[in-house]
């Protein structure tokens, strides 16, 4: 069992289960979301010191409304239902949910009624909410007490203390809901009675002592891929298991300008692992010979790195785990909330599945904001920590047509010169990635009154939230033209700069 005090969040299929969980975990209480499919039993076997049900995006009158088995209202449990799950209390437990012809989207004005009971008590007789429904309760369940109300929502909360019963038509997990924090802190707090002991130090102490009671005497082996989840498990586990692990890493010399070193440094001289440190550029190099094809690119350079890992593996002594950095939006993503019964899909440095190990994961039930706090814990410094998303291909997605050391190397160049010119604008923290893209181009250019033809180079930096969509970045003429100034002047070979204006869809983040 990973925490003695665990809140359920019941997800309902809105994209805000997550950040429900995460408000719970900022009260400092674990917390897991779980589909609505479970039985009441199921739900009891979690233990549960409270139940939320989140919002969710259909009717409670829609054909194939979601609902909950209504044995979890005789659990003992409190439950608390935000928006959907706010209506679908209502409904199981005789209140009433209509369509009142008029949705409410968007922040609101919520008054309060009985002095907002236990939720809301000493807050504004006035305050600001965040609502999105449609259908609005009208009578709350039996037994409830109204203790707020909209001019869309009669019902905007509802509290039936006896029965550990609540709900709230607005969503106090959004930073627009003034006292959202406050509410869901006092149902945790004061209505489940928690003890919020689930600290940085707590969940730290917590996984290394899962780790040692897994690993035993075994051998165990982890990937570095230089990114931060796998740093963070390494350094996490490195503590318990002291030369019992073994980290690679495997330098492909397709990464950025100094990356393999500041691992390596990091690694070795802060933490004393026990690391093997594999110099396989020329390999990468010689493989790539010849090759444009982006697909075929990606596969030689996937297979060439399993080849490298495993050769190392054994260097590394027959270790029988593989400490893996997989996060809990995988899990989730994966389906469900069982860690030990799901197959991971999220291989650090693209390691395949078929690599035959028992997986260490001491990471999956956080989420990468509480990942980078661990790393901060554990004394990793902020390069690690804050470092942006690399492609496991490296550069070689960013060099466009054949892989050759001196493409590596100019691209290695620009691309620093462009990460640094944003750290110094302060833009690193707004901006999911950037980067220079070499493409397989040359073109004209007038240097010191000589003609020249040389290299073009990308700028490329996007704003994202994950990845799936992206939008390039609006940033500002001049740190750009510092860029460019500083690219054609510091970067040999190269006479021209462009920036990628282009948002995915319908581009990639990545060029190839
Ligand atoms: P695209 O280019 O598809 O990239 O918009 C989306 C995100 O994924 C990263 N990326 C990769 N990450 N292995 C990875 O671990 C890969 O092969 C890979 N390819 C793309 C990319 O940097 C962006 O963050």
């Amino acid at each position: 069992m990973h925490a003695t005090e665990t809140v359920l969040v019941v997800d309902f299929g809105a994209q805000y289960a997550q950040l429900i969980a995460r408000r719970v975990r900022e009260a400092n209480v674990y917390s897991e979301i779980v589909p609505p499919t479970l039985s009441a039993d199921e739900i009891a076997a979690h233990n549960p010191l409270g139940i939320i049900f989140s919002g969710g995006p259909a009717s409670v009158y829609s054909e194939n409304a979601l609902v909950i088995d209504p044995q979890v209202y005789d659990l003992g449990v409190p439950i608390l239902g935000i928006c959907y799950g706010a209506q679908l209390i209502a409904q199981q437990r005789g209140g009433r949910v209509q369509r009142n012809g008029r949705g409410e989207y968007g922040k609101a004005t919520m008054s309060l009624n009985d002095n907002g009971g236990c939720l809301l008590s000493g807050t504004q007789n006035s305050q600001q909410v965040w609502m999105s429904h449609f259908d609005a309760i009208t009578h709350p369940p039996l037994g409830a007490t109204t203790t707020a109300f909209t001019e869309s929502a009669p019902v905007a909360a509802f509290e039936a203390p006896a029965q550990q019963i609540f709900g709230v038509q607005f969503h106090p997990e959004v930073i627009h809901t003034t006292h959202g924090q406050l509410l869901i802190e006092r149902f945790i707090k004061d209505v489940c009675k928690s003890s919020a002991a689930w600290t940085m130090n707590s969940i730290i102490e917590t996984a290394r002592a899962e780790i040692s009671e897994q690993v035993q005497g075994e051998r165990v082996v982890c990937g570095l891929s230089g990114g931060v989840d796998s740093a963070v498990a390494a350094a996490l586990a490195h503590e318990v298991l002291g030369d019992q692990l073994t980290c690679v890493f495997v330098d492909t010399g397709l990464m950025r300008l100094n990356e393999g070193t500041q691992v390596i440094e990091t690694f070795e001289q802060n933490f004393g692992v026990r690391l093997i440190h594999v110099q396989a550029g020329e390999r990468f190099l010689a493989a790539l010979s010849g090759i444009t094809e982006p697909e075929t690119k990606r596969k030689i350079i996937g297979e060439l790195f399993i080849r490298v890992f495993e050769e190392a593996q054994t260097q590394a002594g027959e270790a029988k785990y593989l400490l893996q950095g997989t996060l809990y939006p995988d899990i989730i993503e994966s389906g469900g909330g069982h860690a030990s019964t799901i197959k991971s899909h999220h291989n650090v440095g693209g390691l395949p599945e078929n690599i035959k190990f028992d997986l260490i994961e001491p990471l999956r039930h956080l989420f990468k904001d509480e990942v980078r706090a661990v790393g901060r814990q554990l004394g990793l410094p902020d390069e690690i920590i804050e470092r942006q998303p690399f492609p496991g291909p490296g550069l070689a997605v960013r060099i466009i047509g054949e892989v050759t050391a001196t493409k590596v190397a100019t691209l290695q160049q620009a691309d620093f010169i462009v990460r640094d010119e944003l750290r110094k604008a302060d833009l690193e923290h707004e901006i999911w990635q950037s980067f220079a893209v070499l493409p397989d181009i040359r073109t004209v250019g007038v240097m010191g009154d000589e003609r020249t033809y040389g290299h073009l180079v990308i700028i490329r930096a996007v704003t994202s939230e994950d990845a799936m969509t992206a939008d390039w970045a609006r940033i500002s003429h001049e740190v750009l033209e510092t860029m460019s100034n500083r690219i054609i002047n510091r970067v040999p070979g190269v006479n021209r700069v462009a920036y990628d204006i282009t948002s995915k869809p319908p581009g990639t983040i990545e060029w190839e």
